[in-house]
Order: structure tokens, then sequence, then C-alpha cells
């Protein structure tokens, strides 16, 4: 089996422990020379560095493991890109998800306004970062999880029409099989799910078990019965716990399919905003929980020189599902996975330029997504304006209009009024002064 070089892009991320651990318990699945994580920052990427050697150093020190901040180094004889940066870091996020709460409307990272704030701040990167793997790694896969998914997937897109090795992925349809499928109490490597939308804004139509039966109808009868927990239930953050109950609510009015939790900004937007509080976001809770962890974690192991009693660095469905999709492709197993892809028919009433989130199967080839056929009025009415919202932003960077800027705020169903999208787009445009191109 063929020993792979890959680098972690945004090898300081509080997720980056994690997939680590995931490559050290993968290695029959996915084998590896050569582990180089990169950052743009120093003193972040060194934590997360000194404690990827004494990981492993103790669970595969056949593997070279380095760290770096010098893009010379990171990106030479390169055949996987895990990328998963933060442009403008929690700082940044913290003013995307406050300026709109202060404002009235939704405040999150990736959807609504701050959505459309921080993937302006992304595409810079993400763009430049294409062009430098590029340059000296033509065959390298790119496998993104960096947010906003959607509107990076469409960016680059857009930026690079002929490329055939970028991956855009989020973990979240993973996450939620992984807890259906402790609801019934089932493998979840054994579920095969049936999935469209766009990123962050999609259903699960089927999910068909080994003996081929779909498990859709008995995992909305106890969701509605009983609510709704993440597999993780005790880990999590009390936002996450009640983000998953929403999922109660959205089936009691929309009972057809099972829907991704981040739909609730979109459909239940002012009852959202009157539980979000501008003082204490997302932002807070994983400085004060995820980034503070994983960091005195890291710390704590450099200091003992041994990761053998680590909590932190536990095996989740992140790290999992980002290692499994590369061995996928690696050894051509073209296993199912729920990825984003251009459109082009794959659900036939929906723009073909549109990056469409659907089950695809993942092998030496890339994803190769199975057919949706047409959706139904409401969901294609929901796609086909976040769709709209996801261009225009795109090509209000591109174009650095400002009308476009305003065009797409306008139309996303967390501000609708063009007054109030004004007033948020211009404050965003203060606060990124130095991230995103000038509008005009
Ligand atoms: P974080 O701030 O802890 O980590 C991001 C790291 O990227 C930082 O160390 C930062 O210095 C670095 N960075 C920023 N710009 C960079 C650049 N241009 N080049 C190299 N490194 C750069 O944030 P986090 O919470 O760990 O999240 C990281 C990213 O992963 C975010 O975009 C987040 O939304 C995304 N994410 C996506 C999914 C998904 O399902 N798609 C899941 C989890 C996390
Ligand atoms: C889910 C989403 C990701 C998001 C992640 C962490 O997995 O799919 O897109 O980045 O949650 O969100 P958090 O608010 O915990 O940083
Ligand atoms: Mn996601």
């Amino acid at each position: 089996m063929k020993k792979h070089n890959i680098v972690l892009v945004g090898g300081g991320s509080t997720w980056t422990p994690g997939i680590l651990k995931a490559m050290t318990t993968h290695l029959e699945q996915f084998s590896l020379n050569k582990v180089i994580l990169y950052d743009i920052n120093k003193e972040r990427q060194e934590v997360i560095g000194k404690f990827a050697q004494i990981l492993f150093s103790e669970e595969a020190p056949d593997v070279e493991v380095i760290y770096t901040t010098d893009k010379e180094v990171a990106f030479k004889d390169i055949d996987f890109v895990f990328c998963q940066i933060r442009t403008g870091g929690f700082d940044m996020r913290d003013r995307d998800e406050k300026i709109p709460l202060e404002l009235g409307v939704i405040g999150q990272e990736t959807c609504g306004p701050g959505g459309f704030a921080y993937g302006l701040r992304s595409i810079k990167d993400m763009v430049e970062l294409v062009r430098d793997v590029r340059e000296n790694n033509p065959d390298a896969w790119i496998l993104n999880y960096t947010n906003p998914a959607a509107i990076v997937a469409l960016a680059l897109d857009k930026v690079f029409p002929e490329e055939k090795r970028i991956l855009n992925i989020c973990d979240q349809p993973v996450n939620l099989l992984r807890s259906y499928a402790k609801l019934i109490d089932y493998d979840v490597d054994k579920l095969e799910p049936v999935y469209f939308g766009l990123n962050h804004f999609g259903w699960f139509t089927n999910i068909y078990d080994k003996q081929g039966k779909d498990r859709v109808p008995e995992l909305k009868q106890k969701i509605l019965a009983g609510g709704f927990n993440p597999v993780d239930a005790e880990q999590r953050s009390q936002s996450w716990l009640d983000t998953y109950a929403m999922v109660k609510d959205m089936l009691e009015d929309f009972p057809e399919y099972l829907p991704n939790t981040y739909l609730q900004y979109y459909l239940y937007p002012d009852y959202k905003l009157s539980k979000l509080d501008p003082e204490w976001t997302r932002t807070d809770e994983v400085r004060n929980e995820r980034e503070q962890k994983i960091f005195e974690e890291c710390n704590r192991i450099i200091e003992n020189g041994t990761a053998k009693d680590s909590k932190v660095v536990h095996n989740d469905a992140h790290g999992d599902m980002m290692v499994e999709v590369a061995a996928s492709i690696a050894n051509n197993w073209k296993q199912t996975f729920v990825v984003m892809v251009r459109n082009n028919g794959i659900v036939s009433n929906l723009p073909s330029d549109s990056m469409v989130e659907v089950h695809a199967s993942l092998g030496a080839n890339g994803p190769q997504p199975y057919a949706v056929g047409e959706i139904g009025t409401f969901y294609k009415g929901l796609i086909e304006n976040q769709h709209a919202f996801e261009k225009l932003t795109v090509e209000a960077y591109l174009e650095q209009s400002y009308t476009k800027a305003l065009q797409a705020l306008t139309l996303n169903r967390t501000i609708v009024d063009a007054k109030k999208a004004r007033k948020v787009l211009d404050a965003l445009i203060e606060a990124n002064k130095g991230y995103w191109p000038p509008l005009y």
C-alpha cells in the first residue's frame, strides 16, 4: 500500500489533534510516510506540532512529522492536503456573530450575514492556497473543510472550473447519521444515506440499512416522540444540544424529510434571534471550552512527554471522516459519503452551476454522485433562494460589487428587509477592513 505525504493546513486548528489521532488509528486503511502541519500562526502551530510529534512517536514512529509556517516547506511532494483554516481567527468569528445580532438579525458562523462575512474572508485565502499547492503538486488531492464551506466550494468552482481534485466536505451529515444510528441502535457504517441540498442546507430523504429497509420513518417517529440528541451529547455545549432539539420542531412543521440542523436559522429566524445572546455567542463558548481544553491538554502532553493518557484527542466524527474520505480516494474504495459537487443535473430542477451536497461514491476518480432527480417545490424554492444568495456573495467578492453584496444579504432568509441588509453590510464592511476587497 502506498505511503502518503500529507499536509494539514490550519495545523494549529482546534480540530487538528482529533484528525491526527484518527490518522494514527487508520494507518492500515490510509498509510502515511510524512505528516506536515502548516499554519500562519507560529505559536498555535508549535503547540499542536509538538503534540503531534509526541503522539506519532508513540503510535506510529515510522511516520515523519514536521510543523512549519513556511509554505515552501509545507507544499512539496504532497499527495493529500487536509485544509481547515479560519481567516481572521476567533476575533473575527466573534464579529460575524455579534454585529448582526446587535442589529437584530441572526449571527452565526456559516448562516446568514455571519457566513457571508466569513465567506468573503475565506475566499481570498482559499484561492491563494490552491494556487500555492498547485505550483508544485499538480495531482495532490485538496480536501477542504474550511467554512463557510458552501461559499468556499462555489468560489473555488468558479475560480478553478477545470479542477478535478478539490473536494469540499462537511461533517454534519455524518454527525447526524451517527446520532440516528444510536437512536435505532444500529451500526452507522452499515447505513446508506440518501441526501440532497446545499451545505448546511439539506435533507436526508432515506437512510437504508443492510437489509435495504428505509429507517427514516422509524427515525422520524422516534424524534417526534422523544426529541433528538447528538450521539456525543455529554461532550457538547448547551448551544449544540439546543440545536439538535430543534430537529423535532422542524419535523413537526415539515414531516417529509430529516432536516440538517442548520436549517433552523432559515426556518425560524425570529425564534432563534430571541434565543441568541449578543453578549455571549458560540465564539465565547468555543474559546472557553474547545479551544482552551485543546491547548491546555496539548501543553500538558508536551510537559509530560506522553500522549498515552490523553482524553481530549478522542476519535470524533470529524477526524474519522476526514481520514476515511482520504482512504476511500487513495484505495479506490468507492464508499458513500455526503459531499459537495457541482450540480450538473444531479438534482434535475436546480441550477447546474450550484454546488449541491449529495451522497456520492468516492474513489480514485473523485466523487461520483448519485442522481437525485426532481425535488419538490418547497425544497426547490428554498434552495434556489439560498443558491442565489451564495452565488451573489461569490460574485460580490470577485467583482468587488457593493450592489451584489446588498442583493445577496437581501435575499438571505435571515434578513429579507433591504434596509436592514444595508445596515448589516455597512457594519460588516467596517469590521472586515483589510480582509475583504473594497466593494464599489
Ligand atoms: P481555529 O481558529 O482554531 O483554527 C484555524 C487555524 O487556521 C488557526 O490556527 C489559524 O492560525 C489558521 N489559519 C488561518 N488562516 C490561515 C491560512 N491562510 N493558512 C494557514 N493557516 C491559517 O478554528 P477551528 O474552530 O479549529 O476551525 C477551523 C476551520 O474548520 C473553520 O473554518 C471551521 O469552520 C472549519 N470546520 C469545518 C467543519 C465542516 O464540517 N466543514 C467542521 C469543523 C470545522
Ligand atoms: C459542525 C459543522 C461545521 C462546524 C462545526 C463546529 O460539525 O458542520 O461546519 O464548523 O460543527 O462548530 P463550532 O460552533 O463548534 O465551532
Ligand atoms: Mn459543516
